[in-house]
């Protein structure tokens, strides 16, 4: 198989110079590289958990579609679709979600970033968090095990999204893989130096942060306007300025040639003033945009041509989805019974691992809470006393997995009818092996 590459954007503002540099130019580059076979696309289901306003999700849409064209992705090379124009990847989200933790969820950085700022606010931790953000990795994870992804430019932002999905994928190859892997697992493709690119105020250019320098949108004036809002040091024209520690430089250098760059900082320690160094700046920008711009604006135009395209995108990536799709619904016992030549029968394994003994945690009607140890045929070997809080008896479950028959003696619990306590901690003793 050729090297997959692929990455998406998602649709709920204007492209951005952070957007471009980080995973647009790197993505289109990759994919004019022979061997390498690309899927770009919109990200706009991902939209969804961001933004509530249908109108700014159908105008972003078409703003990055003709930004993706614009640049010079080649139709007939890459296959180019929007995420809710496949069906299999929300059908491959559930299969994922099924056998991802909910403690890899409780780690991913955007929704720790919610809680984080709930709690600063004396807010209920998961105030305002929906599902679409919690399981945001997952869709992630979808798009890109979808398509057998080798490499996945991002900027830094979105690492940990693809480690999640490599987690993801490991753990779905190993329970249903059956000695094959069903998923690729993917890496992202990250160029260091445009990694994070700065926005207007030296933070992470960012939609959220409103710092952003538009790629296309509002054209040379508003790309000139945006410019010259970024943030510099109060020195005068004349003094010597520091390049090491000017934001202003990182985003110059993301645009410019080396000895453009070297002739920069050199200019900047002799004294070269803030204004013109922006000029320049922009100058570097328009060389490489103002072409782009032109077919961005003429595509902006004709919505229905871009429609075509991404209706075609989406044949192909279908075409590369549906058969996959079906390969893992089968992995997964999703079967239909017409393929079934004989009625399937339990078969026991030589040397299987003894079945584990259940915990059933349980509420009765007196308002106390329970657990009880049942034995995998069922009988009864350890019922505990009530407990006031639901916490006690998860703790005392936790404890005796853990510490086995050292906990027994301890436990407010009694035996089941007829049960031996070393009968308990050998079912115990499965836990510690399992
Ligand atoms: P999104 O839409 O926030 O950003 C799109 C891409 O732009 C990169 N990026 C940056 N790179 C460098 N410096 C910056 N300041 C900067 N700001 C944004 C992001 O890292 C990203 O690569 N979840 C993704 C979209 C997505 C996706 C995928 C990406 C959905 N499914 C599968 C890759 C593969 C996101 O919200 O990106």
């Amino acid at each position: 198989m050729s090297l997959r590459v692929l990455t998406g954007i998602t649709t709920t503002g204007t492209p951005h110079l952070g957007n471009y540099a980080g995973a647009i130019r790197p993505a289109i580059a990759a994919s004019r590289q022979s061997g390498t076979e690309s899927f770009l696309f919109l990200a706009d289901y991902h939209a969804l958990i961001k933004c509530d306003d249908p109108a700014r999700i159908l105008r972003s849409r078409l703003e990055i579609a003709a930004t993706w064209l614009a640049v010079g992705l080649d139709t007939s090379r890459v296959t180019f679709y929007r995420q809710s124009d496949i069906p299999e990847i929300p059908e491959l989200n559930w299969l994922l979600t099924c056998v991802t933790s909910k403690g890899l969820m409780n780690r991913a950085h955007a929704y720790k970033a919610a809680t984080d700022a709930n709690e600063a606010a004396s807010e209920e931790t998961d105030a305002g968090v929906t599902m679409g953000l919690y399981c945001y990795p997952v869709l992630m994870a979808a798009d890109i095990l979808m398509f057998k992804a080798h490499k996945v430019p991002v900027g830094r932002d979105q690492i940990q999204h693809i480690e999640m999905a490599r987690d993801i994928a490991q753990r779905f190859n190993n329970l249903f893989g059956n000695g094959r892997d069903l998923f690729v697992l993917p890496e992202a493709a990250i160029e260091e130096s445009v990694a994070t690119l700065p926005g207007l105020d030296g933070r992470k250019m960012s939609k959220s942060y409103d710092n952003t320098i538009p790629l296309f949108e509002g054209g040379a004036k508003a790309l000139k306007a945006a410019v010259a809002r970024i943030v510099t040091d109060s020195r005068l024209p004349g003094e010597p300025k520091d390049p090491d520690n000017s934001h202003l430089v990182t985003l110059f250098d993301a645009f410019a040639q080396p000895a453009e760059r070297e002739a920069f900082r050199a200019d900047l320690r002799a004294g070269l003033a803030w204004g013109e160094a922006k000029q320049r700046f922009f100058d570097v920008l328009e060389r490489d945009i103002a072409p782009m711009r032109e077919k961005y604006n003429d595509l902006m135009s004709k919505p229905e041509a871009i429609e075509e395209i991404l209706q075609e995108g989406a044949r192909k990536a279908r075409a590369t989805a549906a058969p996959l799709l079906a390969e893992l619904r089968e992995s997964v016992g999703l079967r239909q019974f017409n393929a079934l030549p004989v009625a399937p029968v339990a078969v026991k394994k030589e040397n299987a691992a003894p079945q584990l003994p259940v915990f059933k945690q349980y509420r009765e009607a007196d308002g106390r809470f329970y657990f009880k140890l049942s034995a995998a045929d069922g009988r009864l070997l350890l019922q505990s006393q009530g407990f006031e809080q639901g916490r006690e008896a998860g703790q005392w479950v936790g404890r005796l997995k853990t510490e086995g028959g050292a906990a027994l003696g301890e436990v407010p619990a009694s035996l089941g009818e007829g049960v031996e306590a070393d009968e308990v901690a050998a079912a115990l003793a499965l836990f510690a092996q399992a």
